[in-house]
């Protein structure tokens, strides 16, 4: 499914609601949420929202924060994926701090990476013995990266493990990152992407007849095909309008 809207304040209400409205789904079965956010800066208007206009209406208590990676900086490092989800969203809603399962981006890489798959195969119900994301959120780079999962290094999408520790090959800033084993294994995988420095790659992407190349990006698929691309206006500038 693939969502354009006409502005970036646009898409990020309308996936603002989105998220509200799994979540209440959630609740209403009073069953926990799992949710794995990426960072990045297209986020945070989105989150800022989520906060603002919606933190009254869900059941925080029952909503699991995990990351989909994670920079290896301290928490309080303005690289930091979980300091701009704290900035941007749990300072503005009333969370309890044991649902806020942080990649500890101080730690050895390869220590924490191991810390965290234990964590996921702890705290998120499992499906094919597997952690299943209710909800998870995926960004998208310009050379077609997703998570911290770089061109050149789709290998580690395959790989055994649920989470790994890889190097950002353009700045060399050591990363952690989901697999493809756990991305896929989501019940709901957004693609969340705005901006017309987008636009190529989204259509690279997105469109069946310009996929001249497998990018990272391309190889998230849901088992039940439940990925939708959240995009405004310029990042779907490219997509005709049957894609
Ligand atoms: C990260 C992200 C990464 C991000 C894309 C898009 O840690 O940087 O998880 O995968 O989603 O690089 O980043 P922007 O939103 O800043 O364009």
């Amino acid at each position: 499914m693939i969502k354009i809207f006409a502005s970036q304040h646009e898409l990020s209400e309308a996936l603002a609601r989105e998220i509200i409205n799994l979540i209440g789904i959630a609740s209403g079965e009073k069953s926990a949420f799992s949710i794995a956010v990426s960072g990045g800066n297209t986020p945070k208007q989105l989150f800022t929202m989520l906060g603002d206009r919606f933190g009254e209406l869900a059941d925080w208590k029952l909503v699991h924060f995990f990351w989909v990676d994670e920079r290896c900086v301290p928490p309080d490092h303005i690289d930091s994926n979980f300091r701009m989800t704290q900035d941007s969203l749990f300072s503005r809603i009333n969370i309890p701090a044991d649902n806020i399962h942080r990649i500890r981006g101080e730690d050895d890489p390869e220590a924490e990476s191991l810390r965290y798959e234990n964590d996921l195969r702890k705290s998120v119900a499992a499906i094919n013995g597997l952690p299943s994301f209710n909800l998870m959120l995926l960004g998208l780079g310009v050379d077609g990266h997703t998570a911290s999962i770089f061109p050149g290094n789709e290998a580690l999408f395959h790989s055994e493990r649920l989470c790994v520790s890889t190097v950002n090959p353009s700045t060399g800033q050591r990363r952690i990152t989901l697999t493809g084993k756990v991305i896929n294994n989501s019940a709901s995988v957004v693609f969340h992407v705005t901006g017309s420095n987008k636009a190529e790659i989204v259509s690279k992407i997105i469109d069946p007849n310009r996929a001249d190349k497998l990018f990272p990006a391309s190889l998230v698929v849901t088992a039940n095909n439940n990925l939708a691309w959240f995009l405004d206006k310029e990042a779907g500038a490219l997509l005709d309008k049957e894609t």
